[in-house]
């Protein structure tokens, strides 16, 4: 099994940017565990940062996986075109938060990949991705 990882935009900046929100670990912290648990779980994995849209989209296009995680960090909330991506693979797709993004601003509950993804992990910091990857390894198509 294929399992394509996305990090969205800032999330390069893990670590360092408001560590009280999103912690002190860095992102080559949550992608070696998640290297760890793929390699337990018998999962290929291919992991992507990008701050662009148009990268995202790209990397959603070529299709070369069985399912995806993404956290599209500030994109969850705007982008319809990150949405119409994700809807178009027909693979199952798990939305990734580090923080909780119900218990904080108005703008952040809202979220244009939920309506579109399998499922939302949320607030549990880097945890979320590792829930996230064991969810992925037992979900089938949609
Ligand atoms: C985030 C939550 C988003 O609202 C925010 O814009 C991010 C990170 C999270 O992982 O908690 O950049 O996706």
């Amino acid at each position: 099994m294929k399992v394509l990882v996305i990090h969205g935009p800032n999330l390069n900046m893990l670590g360092k940017r408001e560590p009280e929100i999103y912690g002190t670990f860095s992102l080559n912290e949550v992608n070696k565990k998640m290297t760890a648990l793929a390699s337990e779980l018998k999962i290929k994995l291919s992991i992507m940062q990008s701050n662009s849209e148009a990268g995202i989209i790209g990397k959603i296009q070529e299709m070369d996986y069985d399912a995806l995680i993404i956290n599209p960090a500030a994109y969850t909330h705007t982008s319809i075109a990150i949405r119409d991506a994700i809807s178009a693979t027909g693979k199952p797709v798990i939305e990734v938060h580090i923080s909780n993004i119900h218990k904080r601003e108005e703008f952040r509950r809202k979220s244009y990949i939920a309506e579109v993804a399998t499922g939302q992990i949320s607030g549990f910091g880097a945890d979320s991705y590792l829930l996230a990857l064991r969810a992925a390894k037992n979900i089938r198509s949609r």
